[in-house]
């Protein structure tokens, strides 16, 4: 067995979903169709009460446990097993009758009144108290049945919170965090500009929105305590359960890039990340391969969250959600496609949200296993059940890796940095596009690439690309030149290395805190171009290239030119550039050219890596896990149309079919090919 498993009990992947029983209870029949349905579709796993707290608490302090007792053991007796949620992702009224400081206060000042979901004031010791009461006495029931396999803590934990016990306890976290000092926050604030400078932690707002929004340290500070908050509350959570039931692994649901929370700061506290996966599919604006690049874009943000270990995709759709601007079917193929995306990019589950539609309320058209019809008669239930049948010839599979000597670094930091510096020009910052369309030109050429922090540790990789890392954080720089100096390729690009954690300039010119010998350049302008300004950047081989939005003006210490501007008044100055440092290379592009433009540098890039390119037809992407037992090759068409793949080789565990030299995959079709 693979060391790397999820879970003892499950003998491969995991297939399964959202299951509110709670809205059925008074329909037997159901409840009894769902587990034979699930059975046939191939389902080993149920997440169960998610929001399910005024189920179980329908007035303060009667609990009501039974019903769910009664779930598991059926669902466990039929061989499924039960992710078991706290229900703190929505609070029953009387919750908040009683305690009304559980309600959050938003950036006004106004608090809000009951309703909804993910609305909490994190930091109200009555929801604490109320969520530990809770989770204790469910670990304490549920903890030791042996159908439970996991937490699932809350629910897409996200918001900000500004009501006085908040605003109390920020003030506390800056207290702590600037050693009692309040002259070193003014310092690394730079409050002395417009005369706002702090005497006493006691005087710092949140930045309400009719408040104080223009000092940027604040601003950063407070999202920064936003995720410290969050994650306190997460590990309360988790410190009540694992009390009762230590060894029961924890993870809770990630959405995506949400920019809300610093997924990096989290992650340490799970066992397993797990993720929400709901891409686009059909938009109007792209190709379907183009969202299923993006899509692998996010796994691998995700599979970053905790290198050396599977991840969950915890929830998808099935067919549609309710929530896009334009709710579009999944095409047929397209649900299984995406299903080997997922496993392709290293989870080892594949789940839904949810089992069955309800009736009414919010969701009730949110695509599900099954629909309102209730039968197993539809397209959707069979490519859900094909998927199931999928995810069993696939057991082998769980527990192996995706291994990438590639990697991006992507900090969460320097995304609110940027989204919030009054420089550049606020419609083309485009630090998330800008990595993504980095990220997906190296997917096009056949290579894996992590995504990473800037502070995490880079030995395992040979290449890194760095694109707009503005904020270095303390080391990063470090870091960086640790990785160039034993041999790995690099390569920067325009505004990076302006300011430090604090979001100071670095003096002496960027990028900043010893970068500068590292690329042998200093940046001394920034040019913002408008929408329709162009400039070109040529190589003596006379290749040129469209640059748009960002030009970066160079000067040149010890580093050679591969290529300069060619028009306006810093033609013939110098756009890209490389330096020898140690036994690798630092590369600098200093401004904003197209991804696909760009190919021929990052091959460049790969070889001296010695990363291998390996072109695929267009649309179609390559990735591999690998374990003690086995590679697994998994290639997925994103067209419409069928492409033949060459080079190929092993048994495609989907089909049984033995593959030497080229095969053709179908439209939307994915072959996932065993090499011992
Ligand atoms: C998720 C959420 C689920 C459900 C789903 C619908 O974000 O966790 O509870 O609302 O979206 O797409």
């Amino acid at each position: 067995m693979e060391k790397n498993m999820l879970f003892s009990q499950v003998k491969g992947l995991v297939h399964g979903g959202d299951y509110n029983p709670d809205q059925w209870l008074d329909r037997p029949d159901i409840l009894a169709e769902d587990i034979r349905l699930m059975k046939k579709a191939g389902v080993n796993s149920a997440t169960l009460g998610v929001f399910s707290w005024s189920a179980y608490e329908p007035v303060e302090g009667e609990f009501h446990f039974e019903w769910m007792e009664e779930i598991i053991e059926k669902l466990y007796q039929n061989g499924i097993y039960t992710i078991l949620a706290t229900p703190s992702g929505a609070r029953p009224a009387w919750l908040d009758a009683a305690y009304p400081e559980a309600m959050r206060v938003d950036s006004q000042g106004l608090r809000e009144h009951h309703g909804r979901r993910h609305n909490h004031c994190m930091s109200s010791p009555a929801f604490r108290e109320k969520v530990s009461i809770i989770d204790r006495k469910l670990a304490e029931r549920f903890g030791s049945h042996p159908g439970v396999l996991m937490y699932h803590i809350s629910n897409e934990l996200s918001g900000e919170c500004y009501c006085p016990l908040c605003a109390k306890r920020f003030q506390e976290y800056l207290a702590e965090k600037f050693e009692n000092d309040i002259e070193k926050l003014n310092h690394a604030w730079w409050t002395s500009f417009w005369s706002h400078h702090y005497n006493s932690f006691e005087q710092i707002e949140p930045p309400f929105q009719n408040g104080e929004t223009s000092v940027m340290g604040l601003n950063l500070e407070w999202k920064r305590f936003t995720t410290w908050n969050m994650n306190d509350f997460m590990k309360h959570e988790i410190s009540v359960l694992r009390s009762v039931t230590p060894d029961i692994p924890v993870t809770t649901n990630f959405m995506q890039l949400f920019e809300g929370l610093d997924y990096r700061k989290m992650a340490p506290e799970l066992d397993a990340i797990s993720w929400d996966n709901y891409p686009p599919f059909h938009n109007d604006g792209e190709p379907l391969a183009e969202t299923l690049a993006e899509t692998a874009f996010h796994h691998a943000v995700m599979r970053g969250l905790k290198r050396g270990k599977p991840f969950m995709m915890m929830e998808s759709t099935p067919s549609l959600v309710n929530w896009h601007t334009f709710n579009k079917l999944k095409r047929p193929g397209v649900h299984m496609l995406s299903c080997m995306q997922a496993v392709a990019c290293g989870s080892d589950t594949v789940q839904y949200f949810q089992w069955r539609k309800g009736r009414g309320s919010y969701e009730q058209y949110h695509g599900a296993v099954l629909d309102h019809i209730g039968t197993d008669d539809t397209r959707v239930f069979r490519e859900v059940a094909e998927v199931g049948e999928a995810m069993r010839k696939l057991a082998p599979v769980a527990g192996t890796l995706v291994k990438a000597r590639a990697a991006l670094l992507f900090d969460w930091d320097n995304r609110y940095a940027i989204r919030d510096v009054r420089a550049l020009a606020d419609e083309t910052k485009k630090y998330e596009d800008t990595c993504i369309g980095i990220w997906k030109q190296f997917l096009k050429l056949g290579v894996e690439m992590d995504v990473v922090g800037s502070d995490e540790d880079l030995s395992q990789y040979d290449l890194v690309i760095a694109p707009m890392l503005y904020m270095l954080q303390p080391g990063t720089a470090e870091n960086l030149k640790r990785f160039v100096e034993r041999g790995g390729q690099l390569m920067a690009t325009y505004f990076t290395g302006y300011v430090d954690r604090d979001q100071l300039c670095f003096l002496g010119g960027f990028p900043g805190d010893g970068l500068a010998e590292l690329f042998g350049i200093v940046s001394e302008e920034i040019d913002t171009y408008y929408p329709s300004d162009r400039n070109h950047i040529c190589f003596e081989d006379g290749r040129a290239w469209e640059v748009t939005d960002y030009a970066e003006i160079l000067q040149v210490k010890d580093a050679w030119v591969l290529a300069r501007y060619a028009e306006d008044f810093y033609a013939g100055t110098a756009a890209l550039t490389c330096r020898e440092y140690g036994r690798g290379k630092a590369y600098y592009m200093a401004a904003r050219v197209k991804p696909e433009e760009m190919e021929s540098l990052f091959v460049q890039l790969l070889t001296e890596a010695k990363i291998p390119v390996r072109r695929l037809p267009d649309g179609v992407e390559c990735h591999v896990r690998t374990g003690e037992e086995g590679t697994y090759a998994f290639y997925l068409n994103g067209n419409s149309g069928k492409v033949e793949i060459e080079g190929a080789e092993g048994m495609d565990l989907l089909t049984g079919t033995k593959i030497q030299g080229t095969f053709t995959l179908p439209g939307y079709g994915a072959a996932v090919l065993s090499q011992g």
